[in-house]
C-alpha cells in the first residue's frame, strides 16, 4: 500500500509492505526502515494516552488504533503550532483548561462521592486529551480565542461534580468565547474517540447558564424587522 504523508506543509508518498495495519505501526515502519527523522507523537499505544491524536484524510483520529488504507492522507491535527512533521505543540490548546476554570474551584466541606454521584460525569471524565474534537471545530478556524469542546466537556464534568460548592465560577468563565460561540455543529462528537458528546455538555452548560441568569449574547442583539411596524 502507499499512504502520503504531510511531513512540514509538504505531501511525500512512502511505499509500504502491508496489506493491513494501524497507522502507528505504518510510522514506526518508516521511521525504523525508510526515514529516522519521521517525527510524530506516541505513547500507549492502545488508544489510551491520546498522544497520537492525527487527521487521516480530514477526519481526527487516534493513530494507534486507525486501519490505514491505501491512498491515505496523513495531516498534523489543526490550531496547534507544528513542531515538524506530524507533531504539534498542545500547550495553547491546554491552557484553554485554565480558562474555563474547569476543576473543583471550591469543594464542600465533608464531602463525599458515592457511586451514583459518580456516574453523572463518568463518561466526561473519560476525557484522554487527545485533542480531535479541538481540531475538528470549525469555530476555532474564526476565533482562535474559542475555549473549544475539550476544556467545555471539563467544565460541564466539574458543575455537576457533587463536591463542588462553586459552580458559579466556572459558569461565569465560559460566557465569553465559550458556550454562546459553540455553533452546535456536533463535529466535536462525531471525532470522539471515548464516545463524549461535547456538543450534548455544551448544550447542558448552556441550560444551566440560564440558571444563573444568562442569555445568549447573540440572540438579544438580533434585529427581527420590528422596530418600524409595531
Ligand atoms: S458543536 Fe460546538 S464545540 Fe463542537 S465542533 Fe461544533 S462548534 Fe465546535
Ligand atoms: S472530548 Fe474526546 S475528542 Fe475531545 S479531547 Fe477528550 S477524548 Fe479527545
Ligand atoms: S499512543 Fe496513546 S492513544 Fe495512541
Amino acid at each position: 500500500m502507499k499512504i502520503t504523508i504531510s511531513r512540514n506543509r509538504e505531501k511525500v508518498e512512502y511505499k509500504l509492505p502491508f496489506k493491513s495495519t494501524t497507522l502507528l505501526k505504518a510510522l514506526y515502519h518508516i521511521k525504523n526502515y525508510q526515514d529516522s527523522s519521521l517525527t510524530f507523537d506516541s505513547n500507549c499505544r492502545s488508544g489510551v494516552c491520546g498522544a497520537c491524536s492525527v487527521r487521516v484524510n480530514g477526519k481526527e483520529v487516534l493513530a494507534c488504533s486507525h486501519k490505514i488504507e491505501s491512498g491515505d492522507y496523513i495531516e498534523p491535527l489543526k490550531y496547534h503550532k507544528l513542531q515538524r512533521d506530524l507533531k504539534v505543540d498542545k500547550k495553547e490548546a491546554i491552557e484553554k483548561l485554565k480558562v474555563a476554570k474547569s476543576w473543583l474551584n471550591q469543594p464542600k466541606e465533608d464531602a463525599t462521592i458515592t457511586p451514583d454521584g459518580v456516574k453523572v460525569n463518568e463518561k466526561q471524565s473519560d476525557c484522554i486529551l487527545c485533542h480531535s474534537c479541538y481540531s475538528a471545530c470549525p469555530v476555532l478556524e474564526v476565533n482562535p480565542n474559542f475555549i473549544g469542546p475539550f476544556a467545555l466537556t471539563r467544565a460541564y464534568r466539574y458543575i455537576t461534580d457533587p463536591r463542588e460548592e462553586d459552580s458559579k465560577s466556572i459558569i461565569d468563565s465560559i460566557q465569553s468565547n465559550g458556550i454562546w460561540d459553540c455553533t452546535l455543529c456536533g463535529e466535536c462528537t462525531a471525532v470522539c474517540p471515548q464516545g463524549i458528546d461535547s456538543k450534548m455538555d455544551i448544550m447542558m452548560l448552556r441550560s444551566s447558564s440560564a440558571q444563573f441568569g444568562y442569555s445568549d449574547p447573540n440572540f438579544s442583539s438580533m434585529d427581527f424587522g420590528f422596530g418600524g411596524g409595531f
